[in-house]
Order: structure tokens, then C-alpha cells, then sequence
């Protein structure tokens, strides 16, 4: 017995040997070490042995035991390192190689002039409104002082849904009716940023769809020169302390008087160039004082209460503060324009 048990030794070892797999380990060890092993067997056997041969071949047979664990062991370390070896050897890694850049996403250009205003006219008192895009002809037309047929819906023309009267927005002017609606009989002070649609021809300056800020404040005894102090005021804060503006008398339906605000060219300073086509000036807004019939639909008496309004577009703002030419480079999600911002 003590002959095989040196046999299951030698056998097992050179089987071990040739084992040059992680998976091929747990086989050989089942089978040489397992229940249904040869050496297991011995030490069923043993029960049979006489009182002196019991001990030596139990001694020899432990030992043997144990040689194949330690064996089987340190294959096991052997083969990780050499897998780890030939890892090692195959997917070299260059410590030295800069890390890879982690691109940041930043929010679109005309987002950040959004906020920019948003900031500037928080700091002035007046509250974020968010108004609807889809609207009724009433609020986009007929509240702000144009009945059907009035001659200057045509400059506004937009998008009609097939529901009679539901029409997208041109303009955020619509919501001045909705915060009057709701904050009457209180003052108000608020600007309406949102997108609106117009169907027109697409150019480097006019899109189908863009952004408004509208502005509105309601209460007693506001004047045209509150107006003009805050939309220069406006103009100093977001473009540059000395730019200097100018208003010109203009027509919208739903003020009376009504200007445009105009910012000095800050391209060429004043002087003429192309993108202020030679005037020195470029518009930025459009206001005046809330028309009364305005100040009715919304549910204030024009006798007692009195209010500006004006609408900016920030894409012609953005355009300006980058001096951008093409205004659809903001839609057309091309990254090489995007990343610049
Ligand atoms: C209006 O929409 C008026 N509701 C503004 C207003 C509000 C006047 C309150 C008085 C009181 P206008 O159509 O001019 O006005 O548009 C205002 C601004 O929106 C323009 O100065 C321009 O910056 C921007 N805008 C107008 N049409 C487009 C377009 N197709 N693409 C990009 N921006 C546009």
C-alpha cells in the first residue's frame, strides 16, 4: 500500500505538470484529490489494515495529501502570474501618455444671453413668466389690439393648427395678457422669455423660429421715462457702461407711442460698416407704452394704471455680442460652432 500510495503520488505530480490551465486544475483536482479519488480510497482501505501497518501507511498517506495541495497551490499562483505576465506583455500600458480629454458639454450660446438677461432684469426687480407657445388667436392677435383683419396681423404671420383659432405664437407679447389676467388688480413687473414662430423666409437674420424676452410693467403712474430708463440701463449692463443708445418712433399695435431701441454700433464705433449697414446703429428692441385697449383685456383701467412693454430677440442679441453673420448657425447643431461658445 505504501508502494501505491508513492505511485498516486508520482502520478498526480506529473499530471500536475503538464497542466498549463486555470480550468484544467479543478479536474485534476477532483480527480486526485476528490472523494473518488485513488488516495481517498487508500483511506477507506485502511479500516482493513493490521494494527502496525495502519499508522505508516496513514502517516504516508496525509503526507501525501498534503504534497498535492501544496502542489496544486502553487500552480495555481504560478498560472495567474502567467496569465498576468502575458497580459502585461500584450496590452502594454503607457504611463507616460497624456490622460484623454473629457469633453464638457456648455450650454448653447443663446441659452447663456438668455441668462445674461435674465440676471440683469432680476437685479432690476422684475420675475421670470412662463407663458404658453401654442396660443389662441385671441391672445396672439385680437387682445393685443388687432382684430381680425386688422392690417398688421400680416407682419406677423405664423403657423395654424388644425384646430380653428389655435394658432402658434409670434410673439411672447400674448403673455403680457395672460400675467395681467392673473396678477390683476396688483402691479406688475415680469419678463416672458419663450420661443415663438413666424411664417417667413429664412435669412441670415430671420428664422422660423426663435426666442423672445418680453418685458412688462403694469402699475400707477409708470411713464415713457421709466421705459427709456430701464432699457438703457438694460443696454449699459449687458453690452458695455458707455454704449449709448437711442430710441426711434415706431408702430406696434398694442403701444402707444411705441419705439425701437437702437444700440451704437460697437463694431465699428459708430462709424458705418457692413454689419450695421453704414448707419452706426443696430436695433435691439422693440417697446412702447402698454395701449390702453391692451390694459382692458388684460383687466386694468387705463384712467387708473398705466404700463411699458417691450420684446427683444436674444438670437440678434447673441448675434451681436459675437458678432455671428448667419443667424441659422444656431439651429443647424454643427459642434464646430457650437464649441466656440
Ligand atoms: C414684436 O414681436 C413685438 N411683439 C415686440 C414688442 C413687444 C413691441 C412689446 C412693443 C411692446 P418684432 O416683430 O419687431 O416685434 O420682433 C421683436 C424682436 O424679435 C426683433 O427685434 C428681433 O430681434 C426678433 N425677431 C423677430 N423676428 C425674428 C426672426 N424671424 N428671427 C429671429 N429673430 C426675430
Amino acid at each position: 500500500m505504501l508502494k501505491q500510495l508513492e505511485q498516486i503520488r508520482k502520478d498526480a505530480l506529473a499530471e500536475l505538470e503538464n497542466t498549463q490551465i486555470q480550468d484544467e486544475l479543478h479536474q485534476w483536482r477532483s480527480k486526485n484529490l476528490g472523494n473518488k479519488s485513488p488516495l481517498m480510497g487508500v483511506f477507506t482501505e485502511m479500516r482493513d489494515l493490521s494494527k502496525e501497518e495502519r499508522p505508516k501507511v496513514g502517516k504516508l498517506a496525509n503526507e501525501v495529501r498534503q504534497a498535492l495541495e501544496a502542489a496544486l497551490e502553487q500552480k495555481q499562483a504560478a498560472l495567474k502570474l502567467a496569465a498576468l505576465q502575458s497580459s502585461l506583455d500584450t496590452e502594454k500600458l503607457d504611463v507616460t501618455l497624456p490622460g484623454r480629454t473629457i469633453s464638457r458639454g456648455r450650454l448653447h450660446p443663446v441659452t447663456q444671453t438668455l441668462r445674461r438677461i435674465y440676471a440683469i432684469f432680476a437685479e432690476m426687480g422684475f420675475q421670470v413668466y412662463r407663458s404658453r407657445e401654442v396660443e389662441s388667436d385671441d391672445y396672439n392677435f385680437t387682445f393685443l389690439n388687432m382684430p381680425a383683419h386688422h392690417p398688421a396681423r400680416d407682419m406677423w404671420d405664423t403657423f395654424y393648427t388644425d384646430k380653428e383659432g389655435v394658432i402658434l405664437r409670434t410673439h411672447t407679447s400674448p403673455g403680457q395678457i395672460h400675467a395681467m389676467r392673473e396678477y390683476h388688480p396688483d402691479p406688475i413687473r415680469v419678463i416672458l422669455p419663450g420661443m415663438c414662430f413666424r411664417y417667413e423666409q429664412v435669412s441670415t437674420r430671420a428664422e422660423m423660429q426663435f426666442t423672445q424676452v418680453e418685458g412688462l410693467a403694469v402699475g400707477y403712474n409708470i411713464t415713457f421715462g421709466d421705459l427709456k430708463g430701464t432699457l438703457t440701463d438694460f443696454a449699459r449692463r449687458l453690452f458695455d457702461a458707455d454704449v449709448r443708445t437711442r430710441f426711434r418712433a415706431s408702430h406696434f399695435p398694442f403701444t402707444e407711442p411705441s419705439a425701437e431701441m437702437d444700440v451704437e454700433c460697437f463694431i465699428c464705433g459708430g462709424e458705418g460698416c457692413s454689419v450695421c449697414k453704414q448707419t452706426g446703429w443696430l436695433e435691439i428692441l422693440g417697446s412702447g407704452m402698454v395701449h390702453p385697449n391692451v390694459l382692458r383685456y388684460g383687466g386694468y383701467d387705463p384712467e387708473e394704471y398705466s404700463g411699458y412693454a417691450f420684446g427683444m430677440g436674444p438670437e440678434r442679441i447673441t448675434m451681436l455680442l459675437h458678432q455671428i453673420e448667419d443667424i441659422r448657425y444656431f439651429w443647424r447643431n454643427d459642434l464646430r460652432f457650437l464649441e466656440q461658445f
